[in-house]
């Protein structure tokens, strides 16, 4: 059977992992876990990143540090992965879901202004598949309604939006470092970015469990106490290490995974141009990171269809998100503001294809040969 997906290991994170591991620190914020956090601060031009545990709660890092009021309201797309809205909801918001556009399936920026009202504070853009959200349009509408702008970044490390790399363009962003990303820290990982730098010195407290550790271990205190709400939110060093040896191979692993990406496009071009399927829109503002190949069929019987069909020519294709508001928390916690007309109808048809980093090109081509025989 041809996987979904394969973690990324390039054989670089094994010296580094068992480095950390003979090393006398393994906990959070050792060698490696600052190293990562400089690379990415270097890389992204923002004052601070922290490494988490997960993207999940490097959003629930956000949702505390904007002190997130029960009632408050939290506008993003339905059509996202449920840590988006889990973050925000457990603080007690309500979300609101708007729809996305049909071509990036990211969130309209043109409906996000019908859907703020007095209670709002925040708005958190989903740059799916690595394609940038319109970040002018949304930071123009966060500044005439002085909001805060999450970017979850998930799926964003390594693309750009007008030059700039996802996760440094709104106050914060969250990365994501699971093993089905395009850069992992040994299975579960995630990066807070702190692009607005009067939040960091709160987000160092809420992430040590409410102390002001972090000061004390740079000698700002002499001794450290509970200052504030928090929770253990610090990876191991074992993680960073394995994360390491990815960033050390960031650009390869990138150039990797897209030339599988175009690979797949170049192959199914004709099929598009055909009318038998959508292939995904990059905006010519955005440079993606082949984080995804998706294709999206006529209707959600003939994407049954086709994921059978690749079933038994053993190819494990998959599909996701149900959107978010149709689902029984999201029914609890969220409303949707306005006209679902993409959100549901886009996700019923969408269908994704097996791509990894070191994806070999048979593998490839048998993917590709599976679906041309089934839109014969
Ligand atoms: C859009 C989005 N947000 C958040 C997450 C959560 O990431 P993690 O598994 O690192 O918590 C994911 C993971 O699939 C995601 O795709």
């Amino acid at each position: 059977m041809i996987p979904f997906n394969t973690p990324p290991h390039t054989g670089n994170e094994d010296a580094h992992v068992l480095a950390a591991m003979k090393s006398s620190k393994i906990s959070g914020d050792a060698r490696y876990g600052l190293m990562c956090q400089e690379w990415f601060e270097r890389n992204l031009g923002c004052p601070k990143t922290l490494l988490t545990p997960s993207c999940t709660q490097a959003l629930e890092m956000a949702a505390i540090l904007i002190d997130i009021q029960p009632d408050d309201e939290v506008i993003m797309p339905s059509y996202t992965f449920v840590s988006t809205a889990n973050a925000f909801a457990l603080r007690g918001a309500k979300i609101v879901f708007v729809d996305i556009r049909s071509d990036t399936l990211n969130l309209d920026e043109t409906l996000i202004e019908a859907a703020i009202t007095p209670r709002t504070k925040a708005i958190v853009p989903v740059h799916y598949a690595g394609v940038a959200s319109d970040m002018v349009a949304i930071n123009a509408i966060s500044a005439r309604h002085g909001l805060f702008v999450i970017e979850d970044a998930a799926q964003g490390m390594m693309a750009t939006y007008q030059g700039k790399p996802l996760g440094s363009l709104g106050h914060m962003a969250a990365y994501s470092f699971h093993e089905t990303k395009n850069f992992t820290s040994g299975g579960e990982g995630g990066l807070l970015i702190l692009n607005d730098g009067r939040l960091i010195h709160r987000a160092e407290i809420i992430r040590e469990k409410g102390t002001n550790r972090s000061q004390f271990f740079r000698g700002m205190v002499d001794k450290y106490t509970w200052v504030d709400l928090g929770s253990s939110y610090l990876p191991s060093e074992i993680q960073a290490a394995y994360l390491w040896g990815q960033l050390e191979m960031a650009e390869s692993i990138t150039a990797n995974r897209l030339a599988t990406w175009n690979a797949y496009k170049e192959a199914f071009d004709d099929l598009e141009a055909a009318g038998r399927l959508v292939l995904p829109t990059i905006p010519g503002d955005c440079q993606h990171n082949g984080h995804m190949f998706y294709m999206k069929c006529q209707d959600l019987v003939e994407r049954t269809a086709l994921l059978a069909h690749l079933k038994q020519n053993d190819i494990l294709a998959v599909f996701h998100y149900v959107p978010l508001h149709t689902a029984p928390a999201g029914q609890k916690y969220g409303r949707f503001h306005g006209e679902d007309r993409y959100t549901t109808a886009e996700s019923e048809r969408l269908l994704r294809l097996p791509l990894w980093y070191g994806m070999e090109e048979d593998t490839r081509n048998r993917v590709i040969d599976a679906v041309r025989a089934f839109f014969k």
